[in-house]
């Protein structure tokens, strides 16, 4: 076993010293630090036989709050960016605090954001989506002409194609925040899109749609029809309540288990067409750059993957030695999770963790492991099965099959390594 702590990302600058300064830099004192919510110091006045200050004095009313907000106590479990991945924040990314989250949904405020022309601040009510193309019947919808349509709930991932991808050619970001944190999963409303194509009406020649976002970078992606007319929605709710602005407000394409870019945000227009459009976001990114100097041409369904979220960096063991819970999402863009297994010592042998929550198609499923720490140091790693049979791979086994080149479609074993403190930290074994 070699334990890889050398940083061997694209540029020289990238190193783990560099990581941590440019955690700071972004508000992220907990992670250097290592401390998590819980863990900071009581205050001895407030602890029983004493009566705690909040005991003594009413509190807020009911118009105090008339939009809730999180406990000030809670102020670390926030979205952070990477200094040096954030070239200007208006064509980037932040990351969902998964280490410091529960349970299967993602709360809408703390749902990653990557955008490429920044948030549109759009008013619903000059908010058109527009059908067009090899259809009998081109249409423009309103917000209101959208709502009458049979709706529908669904839970869903939605993952980045490139979530892990400073990971490709070693351990690298010090956090599953970090490493893991362009997913999430929330319940969508909205209408499933074959009703509006066929309100539109689909010509005979028509196989493909071109999805197009009224944000300034105006992101386009093509879409197969078969996958349009299976199971994507055009969703206005998220988690019961309307998207938020970063998330698409007030319109976004579902595309379940499919590649994060798909999803267009600001809906505003589909086209259909008889072939794929090609555009920047489904050529020269988002694709495959294999050894050869080939690329794998659309790869859209999000493969089976999972993390341990605690421990992991931003949440060591805190508690010492002793019964230990170990916690982590898995999910994959073909279907439900069949299981997880979890090792203590970097694969030598596998445990089956407990998952506990619904198991629903195209969504995250939560995974359990408790067991006794004898605080000697774990290498700790969790692979995931999905219902087609799929086994989540070592990244040596990614790495074998596609090179170096890329940095999309990640979906490598993550080892966490801690040490007898409870300290953890990002490593590979090989
Ligand atoms: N849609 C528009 N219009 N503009 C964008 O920049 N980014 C895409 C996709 N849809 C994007 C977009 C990418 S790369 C991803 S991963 C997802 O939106 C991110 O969705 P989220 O911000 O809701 O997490
Ligand atoms: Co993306």
């Amino acid at each position: 076993m070699t334990q890889d702590r050398d940083r061997t990302g694209g540029s020289p600058s990238i190193d783990r010293r560099r990581f941590l300064r440019a955690g700071l830099a972004a508000g992220g004192a907990a992670i250097a630090g290592g401390s998590v919510a819980g863990a900071s110091e009581s205050n001895p006045d407030n602890l029983p036989p004493n009566v705690a200050d909040w005991s003594r004095y009413l509190g807020d009313g009911v118009d105090a709050r008339p939009y809730g907000a999180p406990s000030e106590f809670e102020s670390e479990t926030v979205r952070r960016s990477v200094a040096w991945l954030t070239a200007s924040t208006e064509s980037s990314v932040n990351f969902t605090p998964l280490h410091a989250l529960d349970g299967i949904i993602t709360p809408n405020g703390l749902c990653f954001e990557r955008h490429h022309g920044g948030i549109a601040e759009i008013d619903p009510a000059d908010h058109r989506l527009m059908i067009n193309g090899l259809v009998d019947r081109p249409l423009i919808f309103t917000m209101d002409d959208i709502r009458r349509f049979p709706r529908e709930n669904r839970i869903y991932f939605l993952e980045c194609a490139a979530n892990s991808g400073m990971e490709w050619r070693g351990a690298q970001l010090n956090g599953c925040q970090f490493t893991h944190g362009m997913v999430h999963c929330v319940m969508y409303t909205g209408v499933p899109l074959r009703h509006i194509l066929n309100e539109a009406g689909l010509k005979p020649n028509g196989k493909w749609l071109l999805a197009e976002g009224a944000d300034a970078s105006a992101m386009t992606r093509s879409i197969p029809l078969e996958k349009a007319l299976d199971d994507c929605l055009v969703a206005f709710a998220m988690n019961g309540e309307a998207l938020r602005p970063e998330q698409g407000y007030p319109l976004r394409l579902v595309v379940p288990g499919w590649e994060g870019n798909m999803w267009i945000k600001w809906l505003r227009r589909i086209e259909v067409g008889d072939q794929p459009w090609h555009q920047r976001e489904e050529t020269s990114k988002y694709t495959d750059l294999l050894p050869g100097g080939k690329a794998r041409r659309f790869t859209w369904e999000m493969d089976v993957k999972s993390v341990i979220t605690n421990p992991s960096p931003q949440a060591p063991i805190n508690h010492g030695k002793g019964f230990t819970v170990l916690t982590g999402l898995a999910w994959s863009g073909r279907g439900t999770i069949e299981r997880v297994d979890v090792t203590l010592d970097g694969g030598r042998n596998w445990h089956p963790a407990r998952i506990d929550g619904p198991s629903l198609n195209k969504a995250v499923h939560r995974f359990y492991y408790e067991f006794e720490w004898d605080g000697s140091p774990l290498l700790l790693q969790s692979r995931a099965v999905d219902s087609q049979g799929h086994i989540q791979p070592t990244k040596d086994q990614l790495r074998a099959v596609r090179g170096t080149n890329s940095i999309y479609h990640n979906n490598g074993i993550q080892t966490w390594h801690v040490q007898s403190g409870g300290e953890v930290e990002n490593v590979e074994v090989s």
